[in-house]
């Protein structure tokens, strides 16, 4: 059996432990965040480690779920070793940075999402990698991705699921400022959201968008929402929000590259 550590016990780090323990794997956390920790460690195959060096000593995977800017200081000067896989999951920390803090372990980077605590958390990763795919399949769906440049690309889709949100929470606000109930408002805002992503990926055979079309009716009520959307500039502001996700991505791998923050 894989040992999986996790240094770094935030809320991704929860998350992540969460959807790896359900999955059956045994796990071994580092002792910060005492409370949340000791929660985590009733559960069955749940240890924590003495320290840090103690997770990377007996682990052969560690997920590093630190604050970008601390996943350098803090994992630096570990007894890494050959064959094990060190997977980052700070947001813009690029692999040169991970490579030489984490030699002569394989650095990986990815971005799981807080649905990795059911299980549902679609994680890209790079360089493609066999052990790590096999892990982060367990917390949902791996996709290995080649190069590093479309790794960053890939990896603003992090971003997009919490945007995603805002566009139920606006929806939902919408509906009850036209009165309807909250709990409605919000349960329909959720589930439709939900039922065209489950719609999408079950059917496997047409895009979004083609989807869209086969259901918009000329001149009907999708039609007249979406012809706003398209007039507006609002579907190119997403891909704006989306742009200023990266930029944000490049800043912080320049920021850990000189030390500046
Ligand atoms: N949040 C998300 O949905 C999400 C999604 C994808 C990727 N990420 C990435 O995941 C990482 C963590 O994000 P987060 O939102 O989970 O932040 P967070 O809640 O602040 O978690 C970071 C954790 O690292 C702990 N830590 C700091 N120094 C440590 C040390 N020396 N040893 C052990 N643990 C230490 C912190 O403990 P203290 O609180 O005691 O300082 C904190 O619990 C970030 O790199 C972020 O880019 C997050």
């Amino acid at each position: 059996m894989t040992r999986i550590g996790i240094i770094g016990v935030g809320y991704l780090g929860e998350c992540l432990a969460e959807g790896l323990l359900a999955s059956g794997e045994e796990l071994m956390l580092s002792p910060r965040n005492k409370e949340r920790v000791a929660r985590l460690a009733e559960r069955p195959g749940c240890k924590v480690a003495k320290d840090n060096k103690h997770v990377v000593e007996e682990c052969d995977v560690v997920f590093l779920a630190t604050e970008p800017d601390k996943t350098v200081s803090v994992t630096q000067n570990l007894p890494w070793r050959e064959g094990q896989r060190a997977i980052s999951v700070a947001a813009g920390l690029g692999l040169a940075i991970l490579e030489s803090t984490l030699a002569p372990a394989k650095a990986i980077r990815s971005m799981p999402i807080a649905a990795s605590r059911i299980r549902k958390s679609p994680s890209a990763f790079c360089p493609p990698d066999d052990i790590a795919e096999s892990v982060l399949s367990k917390i949902g769906s791996a996709y290995p991705v080649t190069s590093e440049a479309q790794f960053e690309t890939a990896s603003i889709f992090g971003a997009y699921y919490g945007l995603v949100y805002a566009l139920m929470e606006q929806a939902s606000a919408w509906a009850k400022e036209n009165g309807l109930d909250p709990a409605v408002a919000q349960g329909l805002a959720v589930n439709m959201t939900g039922a065209a992503s489950v719609a999408v990926a079950n059917q496997g055979r047409q895009s979004p968008g083609e989807l869209l079309s086969g259901l918009m009716t000329e001149g009907g009520i999708t039609a007249a929402g979406h012809t706003v959307l398209e007039t507006s500039g609002a579907l190119e502001q997403l891909a704006k929000a989306l742009d200023a996700s990266l930029v944000r991505s490049r800043e912080i791998n320049r920021e850990n590259k000189t030390g500046a923050r």
